[in-house]
């Protein structure tokens, strides 16, 4: 199937697991950036206070059309037990180009559950598979088998339908 990858990452966790599923189904990935700057505590606290009341920030425009992909995988940090306010942004301005959809995770601790409704919700579809990975769990490697599994569920999940 032809999968496209959209990604916001602050960090980087996000992203090395964006490019790690990439390299494993070979597809081609885009990420979504912001048009103003996140560092710093001050822009800590207020992309919390964005994703917490559901703010949709600006972001860079891409140019990438998800609906010449039969798959669209969406990868977001959790931000005060959401959805990282520019993937609300992407998926908000998308979600009527989505054809099917997957989503994964990264966090500290929790908040998965939730991001995952939410972005559920915003999309108006049910995803083929879910992944939710914690720092802890990217630093010990033991991401490798999670995202296998991920893989595996997607393709299980898209031949049913
Ligand atoms: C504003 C903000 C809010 C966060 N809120 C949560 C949270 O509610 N739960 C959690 O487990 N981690 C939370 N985190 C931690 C991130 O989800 C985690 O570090 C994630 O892996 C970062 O991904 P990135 O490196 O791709 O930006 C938060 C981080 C930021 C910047």
């Amino acid at each position: 199937m032809k999968t496209l990858i959209i990604f916001y990452s602050r960090t980087g966790f996000t992203k090395e697991i964006a490019v790690h599923i990439s390299e494993e189904l070979d597809c081609d990935i885009e990420e979504i950036f912001d048009l103003k700057s996140r560092k710093g505590i001050l822009s800590y606290i207020w992309s919390g206070m964005e994703s917490a009341f559901r703010k949709t920030p600006e972001i860079k425009e891409i140019e990438v059309d998800p609906s010449d992909y039969e798959l669209t995988i969406i990868g977001t940090p959790v931000w005060a037990g959401n959805m990282a306010s520019p993937v609300r942004t992407y998926l908000s301005r998308n979600n009527d180009k989505l054809n099917r959809v997957a989503f994964f995770c990264t966090m500290g601790s929790r908040g998965s559950k939730r991001t995952f409704l939410e972005m559920e919700r915003l999309s108006e579809f049910n995803p083929l598979a879910c992944l939710a990975l914690t720092n802890n769990e990217i630093k010990q490697e033991k991401h490798i088998k999670k995202v296998k599994e991920f893989i595996d569920k997607i393709k299980k999940n898209y031949k049913k339908i």
